[in-house]
């Protein structure tokens, strides 16, 4: 039976910032199932970030209802294993280090949550593996690339077990290996390791591995379908101010040559294939 890791319902927020109130959500109803991976898509400012905010119990909800993993976002006393359940990695992977030692800086999550000591070496080992960054223990988190420091700060969080794993940005300062690492992660969490992911971005190409992909727009839910139907909605893209990934843009750009393919791709796998399939 399909179980909900995340529902929420109606959620509004609004900043108080220098006497003026910014509304950035308003009525947003959303639900994640176990298991899933959603990706949440919307131009800067759109509320994403403060969205993923809730479902970690960084703020405190304002209106509407949240239950994270079955617990009440509501209830102040939930918050810290809410936060233990859903667990984030952030836009900047500089920020996110409290030991100049890899090993040291996965041991002190783990502490914070009250991980029996002895646990915790295999703990580090596993999440290390599980991200591909094992004989990385002694070194300095400084040290490394952007896409291995992202890598270091997932294992931090894989390693107190969260249900559900937020990435808020987290390839955006990346180069396009460690953008390709980081995804190639994330994918292995979701199929390997079952985890409910929930990948928020705006390079829409990364949103193509998305079971289910919820648009975002001025702090409300515009859309929320399969990765298919909101990638190849050209115009609907357009009026949350994004573009489609390349594939769909170039069959949008060959339709208006008089050229049309039978299906619109969302891959350059499927774009090749479209365009083999025309010259044939
Ligand atoms: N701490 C804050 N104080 C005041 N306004 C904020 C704060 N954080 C975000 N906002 C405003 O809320 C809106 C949504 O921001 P955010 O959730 O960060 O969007 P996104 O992550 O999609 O870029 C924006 O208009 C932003 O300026
Ligand atoms: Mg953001």
């Amino acid at each position: 039976m399909a179980m909900k890791m995340i529902e929420g319902k109606n959620i509004s927020h609004s900043y108080e910032f220098e006497g003026s109130v910014n509304l950035s959500l308003e009525g947003v109803s959303i639900t994640v199932q176990k298991g899933e991976l959603v990706a949440i898509l919307g131009h800067n400012g759109s509320g994403k970030s403060t969205l993923a905010k809730h479902f970690n119990a960084l703020l405190p909800l304002q209106q509407g209802t949240l239950t994270v993993a079955g617990l009440d976002a509501n209830e102040s006393a939930n918050f810290w294993e809410i936060r233990r359940k859903c667990g984030m990695v952030f836009q900047n992977p500089d920020n996110q280090f409290v030991s100049s030692v890899v090993e040291e800086d996965i041991a002190f999550g783990l502490e914070n949550y009250d991980t029996p000591q002895e646990q915790i070496p295999e703990r580090i080992d596993r999440a290390l593996q599980v991200v591909g960054m094992s004989g990385y223990e002694k070194k300095s988190p400084h040290m490394l690339s952007g896409g291995q420091k992202q890598r270091i700060a997932l294992a931090g969080v894989f390693a107190v077990n969260p249900e559900i794993i937020i990435f808020d940005e987290a390839t955006t300062m990346l180069d396009p290996e460690g953008r390709r690492e980081l995804m190639e992660t994330i994918r292995r969490l979701h199929r390997d390791h079952r985890k409910t992911i929930i990948m928020i971005t705006h390079y829409l190409e990364e949103a193509v591995i998305a079971d289910r992909v919820c648009l975002l727009n001025e702090g409300r839910v515009m859309a929320q379908g399969t990765a298919r139907e909101i990638l190849t909605d050209r115009d609907l893209l357009a009026e949350a101010g994004l573009l489609p990934p390349l594939p769909v843009q170039i069959y949008y750009d060959l339709k208006e040559e008089g050229i049309i393919l039978e299906r619109c791709p969302l891959t350059g796998e499927e774009l090749v294939e479209e365009l083999a399939g025309i010259c044939q």
